[in-house]
């Protein structure tokens, strides 16, 4: 008895300081999606970013004290949390639909008089900005956030939940009582556009590929494996709609949009009900002229008939609904000054020219290059040094110039001529007969090859070395430590110390990158080598034929011309930089090196859901890359095959397939598409 009393008083403190610690963590814990609200909703934050840091830090301590209080939406677990199956398909409980397009106020007009006539009533509209990123579907049970899908076909779409809740705009919980049972909301997930200029540096100088535009970045950003990844990106949304919804009634699109955003959903402000088509068109007008005063890319504005009723009355077509309609902004154009204009010797010897211009910005993002293509289009174009010229912008990453403004050009202009010596090494260029590039002769010795040849290799689409950006491959060239690949597999430690700005973490970073690219595939390292013709496709044709880098050297000219998809230009080519002894040395260096100049051995035969099976893919998968697909193939003891016949298994269509998918029908080849992989992959 006495122990018992005398143990009594501290067991109630721990189960006081317990309930304490849950009181303060509910209250952290409302506080922080208050200020995320705040923040990442409305724009319009009420606390320092220290102060923040402050409420999150006490947070964690908490629920590092109590692991056993930490609930699954709480701020602290928006990355991490309870995983779901990555990109399994998700059947939506409504399809998601397109939309249709005008590229005119005719076409507007015409759109709204056909809703006139159809519904035989005047309809409301509301306007709103077309945010251009990616579509997304997210479902809330009783207010919590349980999965977040992309659209997919529009009937299937992949499950991202995980990623999509590291975007802070997201609440893990909505707002209000008497929520529905389940609420499938709408939207599209963003990067905006300076934190994807920002995004891009990063990837330039670790010698990445960088993306078009903000809209393929916030894509790839949101198809990470890796949920860490996605929340590095600042990725935001905003809702437009509702997918489905259990117990609620609304009368109008607005009634929709005011319910979200009670919800503290992100609602777009710049969001307008339109009486007439005169307003709406006032609307359109006025975002055209001033999209930029967003920091997110817009490619027009979505006009919505705002009565419920009417919209049930017009229904839809397969694709895209009556009662609502896009209206695109055109292009995007400017004009700038252009300073001068340069030349660049890329890594195959090929000189570009390109025009230095005063910055200005195009399609949503900061320009100050523009590509000019070649001798005979400059020439065509007429573009000087001096001139004011018009850029174009269309989604790609180096822009392109139209042409000079005459009525601007300056007296004292001169047409430009092509230099005759390289930039980069001075050797005298040369321009083969009947082709449009001047080229550098200088293979080996020229630095601007050299260094591109280098970044190419530890790029993405060859040897994927993620650590070997642009500077330190000047770097280790400058210091004549690396002349071609081959030599980046000798690099010592003890050389990297000595390179401004390497400590322990880059050094062993760097190391184990490269180190780990000596077991690549067989395609990645012919697209390293730098073959000319040869990129990734045509590399996998000729792995496909050629197992090992030795069969390939040993191949006659007819050999390779003979492989089905090797025209004989490419087959010259790749003869060629087999017969040249400089090459021959680098594949002896690479082979000495330890890396692995084969196919890997296939799978064994009866293990994998695709055992022995082979497969080809065609057109754009959405969920995976293609090299995730390939790769998922393989571990599942498939073999992913370049063209189509009588031996494959079956061919995988995605967006806008292929010749290969009218060969797989004439063949009489199963076609599926992207889900019915995903499927045939879990299968055990
Ligand atoms: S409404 C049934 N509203 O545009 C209505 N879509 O080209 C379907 N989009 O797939 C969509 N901003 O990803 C709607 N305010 C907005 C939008 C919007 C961007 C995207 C959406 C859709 C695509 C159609």
């Amino acid at each position: 008895m006495e122990a018992a009393d005398t143990h009594q008083p501290r067991k109630k403190s721990a189960e006081r300081r317990r309930a304490d610690a849950r009181l303060r963590m509910d209250e952290l814990r409302d506080l922080i999606r208050h200020h995320d609200y705040l923040y990442y909703v409305l724009d319009r934050p009420e606390i320092s970013d220290a102060q923040y840091d402050k409420l999150m830090r006490e947070l964690r301590e908490l629920e590092e004290g109590f692991p056993e209080l930490v609930t699954p939406d709480s701020p602290t677990q928006r990355v991490g949390g309870v995983p779901t199956q990555l990109f399994a398909p998700v059947r939506h409980r409504a399809p998601m639909l397109s939309l249709d397009n005008a590229f005119s106020w005719d076409e507007l007009s015409a759109w709204g008089k056909r809703v006139e006539k159809l519904t035989g009533q005047r309809a409301d509209f509301v306007c709103e900005l077309k945010i251009d990123g990616v579509a997304v579907a997210l479902t809330y049970e009783k207010g919590r956030y349980v999965r977040g899908a992309t659209r997919g076909d529009g009937t299937l779409g992949e499950d991202v939940t995980a990623n999509i809740r590291t975007i802070r705009a997201v609440p893990a919980r909505l707002k209000g009582k008497n929520l529905p049972d389940t609420l499938e909301v709408r939207g599209e997930v963003y990067l905006p556009i300076p934190q994807f200029e920002r995004l891009n540096e990063k990837l330039a100088e670790q010698g990445q590929r960088l993306f078009a535009n903000p809209r393929n970045a916030a894509a790839g950003s949101l198809r990470q494996k890796d949920p860490a990844i996605t929340a590095s990106r600042p990725l935001r949304l905003w809702c437009y709609g509702v997918g489905y919804v259990e117990g609620q009634r609304f009368r109008r699109h607005s009634e929709v949009l005011e319910y979200l955003r009670q919800c503290e959903l992100p609602i777009n402000p710049a969001t307008g009900a339109m009486q007439t088509l005169e307003e709406v068109f006032d609307f359109c007008r006025r975002w055209q002229e001033e999209r930029h005063q967003v920091d997110y890319a817009i490619d027009g504005v979505v006009v919505k008939v705002d009565q419920i009723a009417l919209q049930e009355e017009l229904g839809a077509t397969g694709r895209a609904p009556r009662w609502a309609l896009a209206f695109k902004f055109p292009p995007e154009e400017r004009t700038t000054i252009c300073r001068k204009i340069e030349v660049h010797t890329g890594r195959t010897g090929k000189v570009t020219p390109f025009a230095v211009l005063d910055p200005v910005q195009v399609g949503g993002v900061t320009v100050g290059y523009a590509t000019l293509h070649n001798e005979d289009e400059i020439r065509r174009r007429d573009v000087r040094e001096g001139d004011t010229v018009i850029v174009r912008r269309a989604g790609e990453v180096i822009p392109d110039i139209v042409g000079p403004v005459l009525s601007r050009r300056k007296a004292r202009t001169r047409p430009w001529h092509f230099p005759r010596h390289c930039p980069s090494c001075g050797a005298t260029l040369v321009r083969p007969e009947g082709q449009a590039d001047w080229r550098c002769p200088n293979r080996g010795k020229c630095v601007s090859q050299g260094l591109e040849w280098l970044i190419h290799f530890g790029s993405t689409d060859a040897m994927d070395i993620p650590h070997l950006g642009e500077k330190t491959a000047a770097e280790l060239l400058e210091r004549g430590w690396v002349s071609d690949p081959g030599d980046l597999y000798q690099l010592a430690a003890e050389q990297l110390a000595t390179l401004p700005g390497f400590g322990e973490k880059s050094i062993s970073n760097l190391l184990e990158a490269i180190a780990s690219s000596r077991d690549r595939e067989l395609w990645r390292l012919l697209v390293g080598l730098n073959i000319r013709h040869v990129g990734p496709h045509v590399a996998k044709v000729l792995a496909d034929a050629f197992p090992s880098l030795d069969a390939l050297a040993a191949a006659k000219l007819d050999d390779l011309a003979t492989v089905q998809g090797i025209g004989s230009e490419i087959a010259r080519s790749v003869y060629e930089w087999f017969h040249t002894s400089e090459n021959r040395r680098l594949v002896a260096k690479l082979k000495h090196a330890g890396v692995r100049v084969e196919e890997r051995a296939r799978p064994r035969r009866g293990t994998g859901p695709l055992a022995g099976k082979t497969v080809v893919l065609t057109g754009g998968l959405s969920a995976l890359s293609r090299d995730e697909a390939e790769r998922a193939v393989e571990k599942a003891g498939g073999r992913v095959t370049t063209s189509v016949s009588s031996r494959t298994d079956f061919v995988v269509a995605g967006e806008n397939p292929g010749t290969k998918l009218d060969k797989a029908r004439s063949l009489g080849v199963e076609v599926i598409n992207e889900s019915q992989l995903l499927k045939r992959l879990r299968r055990r």
